[in-house]
């Protein structure tokens, strides 16, 4: 049997957000954004290990959030400055590699079974595929803007927009990031890319898969997990 692991990269502060306590540790329907992820993984993949990294200073808050809500963590690693140094750890912990790793941004609590069965799918149908990445197409209309403030229209039908869980092999991914860290490295992908590992096949996302970036997402999201228990 194949095996899988997920990463739930949790150690970002969420600066963005602009809430006194990072997104991930929000309020959403009576429970913090982050119990909703895990225990949405839980429910799309229950054989997969499931390994969360959270910053060091959110060690008590998580474990009164856990003690609380009666919920049982899985095993913790510390993160580190970068989302990169936080996948990092949580793959130098690993003990084994497994077939597939995943890698899940705490802040989408709405990832589906659908999401995750396609991405293993994508990889198991070949050897030759690094990873999957499940994307949606854009519907605003884009543009390109230069360094001289100009900007040009660029056309979307070319462009997508890429979620996460973000899929790959597992020795491939402990490998990629064997490399030095370069300011590229904005998500997963790249720097499997930036190894060389570019066999790397597009799944269908999901617009409900939302990452909860600005106060009103919690509102949106909540309506979406309502929606999802009539149906
Ligand atoms: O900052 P951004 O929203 O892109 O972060 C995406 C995910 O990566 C979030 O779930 C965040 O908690 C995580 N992250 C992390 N360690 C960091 C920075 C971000 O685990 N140093």
């Amino acid at each position: 049997m194949t095996s899988l692991e997920i990463i739930i990269v949790a150690a970002g502060s969420g600066l963005r957000y602009g809430a006194p306590l990072p997104k991930q540790y929000c309020d959403l329907g009576g429970r913090p954004v982050l119990m909703h992820t895990i225990d949405a993984l839980r429910a799309a993949a229950p054989d997969a290990k499931l390994t969360l990294v959270i910053s060091r200073e959110m060690t008590q808050l998580w474990q009164d959030l856990c003690d609380r809500h009666n919920f049982t963590s899985p095993d913790i690693v510390f993160g580190g400055a970068t989302r990169w140094e936080s996948v990092c750890n949580a793959l130098k912990s690993s003990v084994g590699i497994a077939d597939i790793i995943m890698v899940h941004d705490a802040v989408r609590p709405l990832v589906s079974k659908e999401i995750i069965d396609r991405l293993v799918k994508a990889i198991s149908s070949d050897t030759g595929v690094d990873g999957a990445i499940p994307a949606i197409a854009v519907t605003d209309s884009l543009r390109s803007i230069s360094d001289d403030g100009h900007s040009k229209s660029i056309d979307r039908s070319t462009m997508r927009a890429v979620q996460t869980p973000q899929a790959f092999r597992g020795d491939r991914l402990h490998s990629a990031y064997d490399l030095p860290y370069t300011d590229s490295f904005t998500d997963d992908a790249s720097v499997m890319e930036a190894a060389g590992y570019c066999n790397l096949v597009l799944t269908k996302g999901s617009s409900s898969n939302i990452k909860i970036t600005n106060p009103g997402d919690i509102a949106i999201a909540e309506t979406l997990m309502k929606l999802n228990s009539l149906s």
